[in-house]
């Protein structure tokens, strides 16, 4: 399976942030925005990844992630001149998704949660068209809005809906089979003048082929569209990390754990950010998988 990450945009709502540089490179907490939805790629195993940003931001991506071989991964990038909807990442990204599956996820989405790594390797082994996730919400007319059946096939979906059928909101990953392709090539733009991806789910829903699997209470879904939503990111992400002592979104751990780069890589990449807490974490992930010399009693 292939990996997109959708880093483009205007980011308006977060002016005067954005004046300079991409929503998908602000800081949240302690890392990049675009650390968050990279995890998530990672976490489902992919390492082939596109990176599609906007024209004026994509060396500042480059500069902070390169091929992507430091962290066993290969990424690629491509621009997009003008945000022209979420779907279009499927037309941009078609030679780079080939004849494969693929994974897209919005650049501005945490997702964080038990199991999750688990969920996600389920929904790869038995996507049968479109895997989505849903999440419940209280203000259910501000999402695209889904209502499933006992397995969790995906029975109706609609754009913000004045009279929601259920509170299960789709989010920013979708997993598609190579269909996708063809679906994105027909879509028309919406009366916004975008493509939408609620277009192409409903393609799938009109084929009966769209799971929605709904990511359980204790479960993290968060975007950081504007500036409350992108603080309260940064303090759960703070919080949670200094409760626990374990990170979210540490990329090189997880290039470590998928098997993507060996203890020592990880180690050099964690002593390059020596004098942090980050790099000190990257460090003690390593170290712990380094076998130590065995001490001979005297
Ligand atoms: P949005 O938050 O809908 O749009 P935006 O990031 O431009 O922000 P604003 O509404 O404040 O202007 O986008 C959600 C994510 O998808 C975000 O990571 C940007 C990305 N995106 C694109 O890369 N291209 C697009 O054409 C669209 C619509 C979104």
């Amino acid at each position: 399976m292939k990996g997109i990450v959708l880093a483009g945009g205007n980011g308006t709502r977060l002016r005067p942030l954005t004046g300079a540089l991409s929503k998908q490179i602000l800081p949240v907490y302690d890392k990049p925005m675009i650390y968050y939805p990279l995890s998530v790629l990672m976490l489902a195993g992919i390492r082939d990844i596109l990176l599609i940003s906007s024209k004026d931001h994509s060396d500042s991506f480059r500069t902070l992630l390169g091929d992507g071989s430091q962290l066993g991964l290969n990424i690629e990038y491509a621009e997009q001149d003008e945000p022209r909807g979420i779907a279009e990442a499927l037309l941009i990204g078609a030679d780079f998704i080939d004849g494969d599956q693929v994974a897209l996820v919005l650049g501005d989405n945490i997702f964080h949660g038990p199991r999750f790594s688990l969920l996600l390797e389920d929904a790869v082994r038995d996507l049968d068209g479109a895997a989505l996730f849903g999440y419940r919400v209280r203000d259910p007319q501000r999402y695209g809005i889904g209502e499933i059946d006992e397995e969790g096939r995906l029975l109706s979906l609609e754009e913000k809906p004045r009279h929601p059928r259920s509170n299960l909101a789709v989010t920013g990953l979708y997993l598609y089979d190579n269909d996708v392709i063809e679906i994105a090539r027909n879509l028309r733009p919406s009366a916004r003048g975008e493509l939408e991806i609620t277009d192409v789910n409903l393609a799938y829903l009109a084929q009966g082929r769209a799971q929605l699997t709904p990511l359980g209470r204790g479960f993290a879904w968060l975007d950081m569209g504007t500036h409350d939503s992108l603080l309260q990111a940064a303090q759960y992400v703070q919080l949670v990390e200094q409760r626990q002592g374990e990170f979210i979104a540490c990329v090189e751990e997880l290039a470590l754990n998928c098997g993507f780069i060996t203890p020592e890589q990880c180690l050099h990449l964690g002593e390059q950010m020596r004098g942090t807490d980050y790099g000190a974490y990257v460090t003690e992930v390593a170290s712990r998988r380094i076998p130590r010399p065995a001490v001979r009693a005297a």
